[in-house]
């Protein structure tokens, strides 16, 4: 009898595993791809857009050349659209960005095989999320692979800018400080003025 019930409590274990690991792969998606070109190109305009809806229901017909105006690589490839839409229903109804599956590097030090897969090839536009701050003084150091101007975004799940400004590395290398006030988790983007690859980013506390 006592086996019995043994026997269902492990199958209720394994259903109610399954079910959180599928409903957190459903959450997590990987749009890692579309993510980047909205979170650096899009959001220009539509960060931070909050208005809780889409004016149209057709709205992703009725965008299609909208998208491809700001995104010309868009135009043959209709899952990107489908998808960009998709992230900007997601930023106006949560008023947050969308989850990316991006497992946080040991001690905050992305290299060049991970930061690839957070880049939009051509423009070398950079969006990566860098996990949760406690407040307290920081900094980044950034190492690229040529000397070239590039604008620097640090901003928080909230939307605030703790960083927006340009930098010029010196010898390929640049070391932002920061602090952090409120915590929570907060996202890196980069804008090059010429298309550079980052070669390793790596954020630290100043007491570490
Ligand atoms: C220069 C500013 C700008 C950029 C860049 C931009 N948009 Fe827009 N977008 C707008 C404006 C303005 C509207 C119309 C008003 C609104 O819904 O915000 C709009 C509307 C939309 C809509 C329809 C929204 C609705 O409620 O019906 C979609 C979808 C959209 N944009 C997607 C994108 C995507 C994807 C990108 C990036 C590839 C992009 N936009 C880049 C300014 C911009």
């Amino acid at each position: 009898m006592i086996k019995r019930y043994k026997k269902l409590y492990y199958l209720g274990l394994l259903a109610t595993f399954l079910f959180i690991s599928n409903a957190q792969s459903n959450e997590t998606t990987p749009f890692t791809e579309s993510v980047v070109i909205f979170n650096t190109i899009c959001a220009k305009c539509h960060e931070a857009q909050c208005s809780g809806r889409m004016s149209f229901d057709d709205a992703s017909e009725a965008s299609r050349n909208h998208i491809i105006r700001y995104y010309g690589d868009a135009k043959d490839k209709k899952w990107l659209q489908k998808e960009l839409f998709t992230i900007l229903n997601h930023m106006k109804e949560k008023c947050a960005y969308y989850p990316m599956e991006s497992p946080l590097p040991l001690k905050r030090v992305w290299s060049s095989d991970v930061l690839d897969k957070m880049t939009t090839l051509l423009e070398r536009n950079y969006f990566i999320p860098l996990g949760s701050f406690s407040p307290g003084k920081y900094y980044i150091n950034l190492e690229l692979e040529k000397n070239a101007k590039i604008t620097v975004h640090l901003v928080s799940e909230e939307f605030e800018m703790v960083i927006e400004d340009c930098f010029t590395p010196d010898n390929k290398k640049l070391e932002i400080p920061f602090s952090i006030t409120d915590k929570g988790n907060y996202y890196f983007r980069m804008y090059p003025k010429k298309s550079i690859r980052i070669v390793s980013l790596a954020v630290k506390g100043v007491d570490e």
